[in-house]
C-alpha cells in the first residue's frame, strides 16, 4: 500500500510536470535538459505520447502506420520509483501493451478499432498503477 501511495504521489508530479510542459511546444523539448528530474521511463512515456499522436495522425490520414520507439525498453527503462516492476502489475501490463501494438501492427483491417484498444491498454496500466494522465491519455483515442 505504501509503495502504491509513493507511486501515485509521484506520478501526480509527473502529470503536473507534464500538463505544464504541454502548454507550449517550446517547453517540452528543454525538458531533455533536466536529466536528473525525469527518469529513463518518463521521458520513453513523453516519446511514446509523441508516436502515439503521429500514428493516430496517420491511421486518420489513411497512410502507413510508423512507431519508432523501442517498445523492450518499457521492460527495462529505469523508472522514478524505484520498485515499480516488484509487484509484476506493470510487467503485465506492459505484455499486454506490446500485444495490442502489435495486433495494430499486423492487421489490414479496422485499424481505429485496434487503435483505440491499445489506447484502453495505456489506460488499463495507468488506472492501476500511475492515475495522473489518464484523461490526457483517454484524449489520444479516435473518435468515430
Ligand atoms: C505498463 C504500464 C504503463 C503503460 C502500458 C503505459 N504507461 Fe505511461 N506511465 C507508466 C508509469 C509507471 C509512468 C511513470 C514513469 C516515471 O515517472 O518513471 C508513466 C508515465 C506516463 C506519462 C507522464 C510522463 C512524464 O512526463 O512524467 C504519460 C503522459 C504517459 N505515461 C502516457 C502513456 C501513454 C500515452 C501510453 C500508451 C501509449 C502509456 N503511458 C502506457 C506506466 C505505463
Amino acid at each position: 500500500m505504501r509503495l502504491g501511495l509513493k507511486i501515485l504521489v509521484l506520478c501526480i508530479i509527473a502529470y503536473s510536470l507534464f500538463s505544464y510542459q504541454g502548454t507550449t511546444a517550446q517547453n517540452k523539448k528543454e525538458s531533455t535538459n533536466y536529466p536528473n528530474k525525469d527518469s529513463e521511463l518518463a521521458i520513453l512515456m513523453r516519446d511514446l505520447v509523441e508516436n502515439t499522436e503521429k500514428v493516430k495522425k496517420q491511421i486518420i490520414n489513411g497512410e502507413e502506420i510508423e512507431f519508432f520507439i523501442e517498445f523492450k525498453k518499457l521492460h527495462t527503462a529505469v523508472p522514478t520509483e524505484v520498485n515499480l516492476r516488484d509487484d509484476g502489475l506493470y510487467t503485465a501490463f506492459t505484455e499486454s501493451y506490446i500485444y495490442s501494438v502489435k495486433e495494430l501492427i499486423n492487421t489490414e483491417n479496422d485499424k481505429a478499432t485496434l487503435y483505440n484498444n491499445m489506447i484502453q491498454s495505456c489506460i488499463n496500466c495507468h488506472q492501476q498503477i500511475c492515475p495522473g494522465p489518464v484523461k490526457r491519455i483517454r484524449k489520444l483515442k479516435i473518435k468515430k
